[in-house]
């Protein structure tokens, strides 16, 4: 069964987001598009390897398991769990680990999957985890990249798409744990009282 969503998809939300509307940014068919372009060009570079994939939880879980399938390539996944929001629509300022990874990179080529890299400071922390177990590589994917806001000094290998300083949720990123199986990307934002938003 296949739920329609419509073309402008708007949310009202409720109970302590009452008032805030869902509008979407980055449409299903936009990231089905992107995502098979990048399973393309990774393929391509990794052509004759055997990558690992670590992706960092929770976001990314939707995210990795689109590109892998648009990958022809044989690769292993991991994941590795870190904390850089504390349920809010703002960054804490601090990167804390919550699950790390379990294989061993060492020696090994690492591509870093993320569904979005806003203030940078996770996938900074994440370019210190991997550099210092010795890799042979490492690479970084994400799906969205807040390019005027994130804070670092290193090229993202593959980047789906940039997008605006804008709260998003949905393709696996949430608003307090939900909205993570909406099937596109929306921004949140207060409702307008006369009906715009
Ligand atoms: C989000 C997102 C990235 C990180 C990016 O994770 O999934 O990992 O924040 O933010 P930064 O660039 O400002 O560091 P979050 O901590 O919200 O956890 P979640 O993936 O479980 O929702």
């Amino acid at each position: 069964m296949s739920i329609d969503y419509p073309e402008k998809f708007v949310a009202e939300l409720d109970g302590k987001y009452e008032g805030w509307v869902l509008e979407e940014l980055v449409s299903e068919k936009e990231i089905r598009t992107r995502v098979k372009e990048l399973g393309r060009e990774i393929t391509n570079h990794y052509k004759d390897k055997t990558p690992i994939l670590i992706a960092v939880l929770n976001g990314s879980f939707i995210f990795i398991a689109d590109l892998i399938r648009e990958m022809d390539i044989e690769c292993e996944v991991d994941f590795i769990k870190l904390s850089s929001y504390m349920n809010e629509t703002k960054s804490s300022g601090t990167v804390r680990l919550v699950k790390d990874i379990s294989a061993n990179i060492t020696d090994r080529d690492v591509i870093v999957i993320e569904d979005i890299v806003d203030s940078g400071l996770t996938i900074k922390f994440l370019k210190n985890r991997m550099e210092g177990s010795g890799p042979t590589s490492v690479a970084f994917v994400t799906l969205l990249h807040k390019e005027e806001v994130s804070k670092i000094d290193f090229d993202l290998d593959y980047v789906g798409f940039k997008i605006p300083n804008k709260f998003v949720v949905g393709y696996g990123l949430d608003l307090d744990q939900k909205y993570r199986k909406l099937p596109a990307i929306y921004t949140v934002k207060e409702s307008d009282q006369n009906g715009r938003s």
